[in-house]
């Protein structure tokens, strides 16, 4: 199931990708599979401003609140950024369940997929991004500044842009709990202490819960 948050301050990000002389989009690389249907473009590893940008949008994600509990990172892979325009599109693909950084002799799991859009849904057509799971298709197009979060494990896709230009930043999770089911239980499970905590303030109840969130957390996360 997908989950959405919010990555604050999008805007720093949106200027430098606008602005900044020298940032052009390339072909970028994907797995064999997922090379036959990518029809898009992203930003290479020598760009000059790539740190910059990975930084700020890492950080953003680490800080928010929603990320951590729907993810659960144990490791995040350097975001990438890609831009969709001229009918460019991603067709159906899973992606590639281990990848390894730039330069890196890291494996990191691919368990968490997101997708951090910088521009908004009335700057382009098409570009929906389609993720199937086991109760059909979720769709996506969010506002500049919102992310979706999605299990790794799923078939997805990214619809032709029949006009304007979609730019977004993608990356991926090795979570602490590998499972989609057991990260989904915990997701919910937090969310509803949260909601509860909030209408209610401190329970023994809510204590309780709260225990038996991380009992859950200690019995199953890889860390
Ligand atoms: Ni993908």
């Amino acid at each position: 199931m997908a989950k959405r948050g919010m990555a604050r301050h999008p805007a720093p990000l949106r200027e430098i990708l606008s602005t900044v002389p020298g940032i052009t989009f390339g072909a970028g690389e994907a797995g064999s599979q997922a090379a036959r249907v990518k029809r898009n473009r992203q930003l290479p590893e020598n760009t000059p401003t790539l740190r910059r940008l990975r930084e700020i949008v890492t950080a953003a994600l680490m800080r928010n609140p929603l990320f951590f509990s729907a993810a659960l990172p144990h490791r995040i892979l350097p975001p990438f950024f890609n831009r969709y325009e001229g009918g460019e599109t991603f067709g159906d693909h899973v992606d590639n369940a281990i990848r390894r950084p730039w330069r890196s002799e890291v494996n990191i799991r691919t368990d968490v997929s997101t997708t951090l859009f910088f521009t908004d849904p009335e700057e382009y057509e098409g570009g929906d991004l389609v993720v199937e799971d086991t109760y059909g298709d979720h769709t996506a197009r969010l506002p500049a500044g919102d992310a979706i979060v999605y299990p790794s494990t799923s078939l997805h896709r990214v619809e032709p842009v029949t006009s304007g230009a979609r730019v977004c930043s993608f990356l991926w999770t090795q979570s602490m709990i590998r499972d989609d089911w057991k990260r989904t239980l915990l997701f919910d499970l937090d969310s509803r202490i949260q909601r509860l905590r909030a209408q209610l303030g401190e329970t023994d109840d809510l204590v309780g819960l709260t225990s038996h969130y991380h009992n859950l957390l200690r019995m199953w996360a890889e860390v």
